[in-house]
């Protein structure tokens, strides 16, 4: 498989109306896949690291979930620690600022039908989560691979001076259906947005210093709703629902 030049939104920074319609709507309907640089800028990138590494040191990570729980220890799969933050919480109003600029981008791009038949209407809590730096990865897998109603996924990397040559935890997307690998680097104050099913097969190789990223995955409004009423699902599962609102803009 040959690489996929993927577009990257550079230096500068912008509106989340400028972001949208630059880079998420035209990246997501050509790729699938969206990689945007310099998302908030140094302050609050820096004032979120600070966040992260507290509640990292505090011991309030747990080993990763899967859903379906088989004979092999969650740990061989997925290796990183993880913490769900709704953004309220003491010591978590940088990561609540994120959530704010990320649902705003967002909510922008799939406005009027902008992302296909997506009707955006919530999303999950912030999954914080640690590579702890031993070698850890998350094998190849997808995200939503039987319509659980999460349609995308948004991850916001935290890494400063991160070389992958020495530090591995590239994040590796295979898209369906094309013979090319999205080679990501998980560097500090990028956005990467991405389809969350099938599309999008997609590991971290394994991580030889610690790794932090935030993800939240937004909810289509139909298939979460079918997948409710098929699966009954347990919502704490996968962190629980928080509507998107336009009062959750920063
Ligand atoms: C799937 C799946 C994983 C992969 O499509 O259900 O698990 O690596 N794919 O292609
Ligand atoms: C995940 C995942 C990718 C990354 O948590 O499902 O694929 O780059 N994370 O951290
Ligand atoms: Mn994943």
């Amino acid at each position: 498989a040959v690489s996929m030049p993927i577009a990257v939104g550079g230096g500068a920074r912008l509106s989340a109306e400028r972001i949208a319609q630059l880079y998420i709507v035209p990246c997501m309907k050509y790729y699938g896949i969206c990689v945007k640089d310099s998302f908030l800028g140094p302050r609050l990138g820096e004032q979120i690291l600070k966040e992260v590494e507290t509640l990292s040191n505090s011991g309030k990570f747990c080993g990763g979930q899967l859903v379906s729980q088989r004979s092999i220890p969650s740990k061989n799969i997925r290796g990183d620690q993880i913490a769900w933050v709704e953004g309220k919480e003491p010591g978590c109003k940088s990561i609540g600022m994120l959530m704010a600029h990320v649902d705003e981008a967002i909510m922008h791009s799939s406005a009027n039908g902008q992302l296909g038949n997506y009707v955006v209407n919530g999303r999950t809590k912030a999954m914080v989560a640690c590579y702890p730096g031993n070698g850890a990865r998350y094998v190849r897998h997808v995200d939503n691979p039987n319509g659980d109603g999460r349609c995308i996924t948004c991850i916001y990397y935290l890494n400063k001076d991160w070389d992958v040559k020495v530090h591995g935890g590239m994040l590796q997307l295979y898209p369906e259906g094309r013979n090319v690998v999205a080679n990501i680097e998980p560097l500090f104050d990028r956005l990467l947005i991405f389809w969350s099913d099938r599309r999008n097969p997609h590991e971290v190789k394994p991580a030889y210093a610690r790794r932090y990223a935030i993800t939240v995955w937004y909810f289509d409004a139909k298939e979460r709703a079918e997948a409710k009423e098929k699966y009954r699902l347990a919502v704490g599962q996968k962190g629980e629902e928080v509507l998107v609102t336009q009062s959750n803009k920063p």
